[in-house]
């Protein structure tokens, strides 16, 4: 199981617009110089008003723990966790954050392929500085719909060498990149990391599907939606007790395991986290979230997203 993060209030130092609808947010500690370390590739949960709780990466340089940068892009079609962000939160306002965590971590290896799309960019911003900062061999393709609304060019071309990265647009066709063709041959050990949309995940995920899974590495926005997939009630057994829980079709695993009392900690409840992360002992799993390795998910599930055939053994 998870464990609960530390929360810290954090104050909101700067504001800065980028391309793309995206707002760039400096988060630092009213008092104390230096917040909690953190990795490339990590992320906070940020606890908003009416207990909505979001993670974004950090983006900036890890050595710098004076303060953490995030990107956030409004998304219309969100949840109002970003439209939050952009219309309600000011200069100097303080926020509740979650300390860093990560499931998105550069991993050893030659060579590390990073892919990013669109506001993904911002964990492998991370991941790029860090890959040249230890001298590693690294190539950064970023992948959006056109120059104009691009976020963070002025960020990546600070941080990172021209060589090391690779802009492709969609409306610009000299730009574009064929990825089977790029993701066809692996060199011995390279390392592949992606972060973006759906479809670009998906996109990904099939040209990649060669690749060994302990060197693909990926964070999501959100589970993958199965816009065919019915929900059917289930029940949970609790291996610490016998107990029997049955998972009505409306409701989630995470919340039948609250209204008995059982609180697991969770943060998106939307499968892309892996806060909520727990093991099985036995039972067939559906498995719905956007963050599990495939060999994981022979014993471990995710309750918020995820549902079980019949009878699942929960290893709590
Ligand atoms: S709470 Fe984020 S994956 Fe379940």
């Amino acid at each position: 199981m998870a464990t609960p993060r530390i929360v810290m209030k954090l104050c909101v130092a700067e504001i800065r617009a980028e391309p793309g609808d995206v707002r760039v947010i400096t988060l630092e500690h009213p008092s104390r110089p230096h917040l909690p370390p953190f990795g490339a590739g990590a992320h906070v949960d940020l606890h908003l008003p009416n207990g909505r709780v979001r993670q974004y990466s950090l983006m900036g340089d890890e050595k710098d723990r004076s303060r953490y940068l995030i990107g956030v892009k409004r998304e219309p079609e969100g949840r109002g966790g970003s439209a939050w962000l952009h219309d309600q939160l000011a200069l100097g306002d303080i926020l509740p954050v979650s300390s860093p965590r990560s499931h998105f971590a550069l991993a050893p290896g030659t060579s590390h392929l990073l892919l990013a799309g669109g506001i993904g960019i911002t964990p492998l911003l991370a991941m790029g500085r860090r890959l040249k900062e230890t001298g590693q061999h690294f190539h950064l393709h970023y992948f959006a719909r056109s120059r104009a609304s691009t976020p963070l060019l002025s960020d990546i071309s600070q941080a990172l060498e021209s060589r090391h990265v690779s802009l492709h647009f969609d409306d610009e066709p000299a730009t574009q990149c064929d990825l089977v063709a790029l993701l066809a041959p692996r060199q011995d050990d390279q390392q592949l990391y992606y972060c973006g949309p759906a479809g670009f995940m998906r996109a990904i995920s099939a040209a990649a599907a060669h690749w060994p899974e302990e060197a693909v590495h990926f964070e999501a926005f959100a589970a993958p939606r199965d816009e065919d997939f019915t929900p059917e009630p289930f029940t949970l057994r609790l291996a610490s007790s016998g107990a029997l829980l049955p998972v009505p079709a409306g409701e989630s695993a995470l919340e039948a395991l609250r209204s008995v009392g059982i609180a697991l900690p969770s943060a998106c409840e939307n499968g892309a986290c892996g806060t909520c992360e727990c093991g099985y002992l036995d039972g067939e799993a559906l498995h719905r979230d956007g963050v599990l390795r495939p060999s994981a998910r022979a014993n471990r599930f995710i309750p918020c997203v995820s549902r079980a055939k019949g009878t699942l053994t929960l290893d709590l």
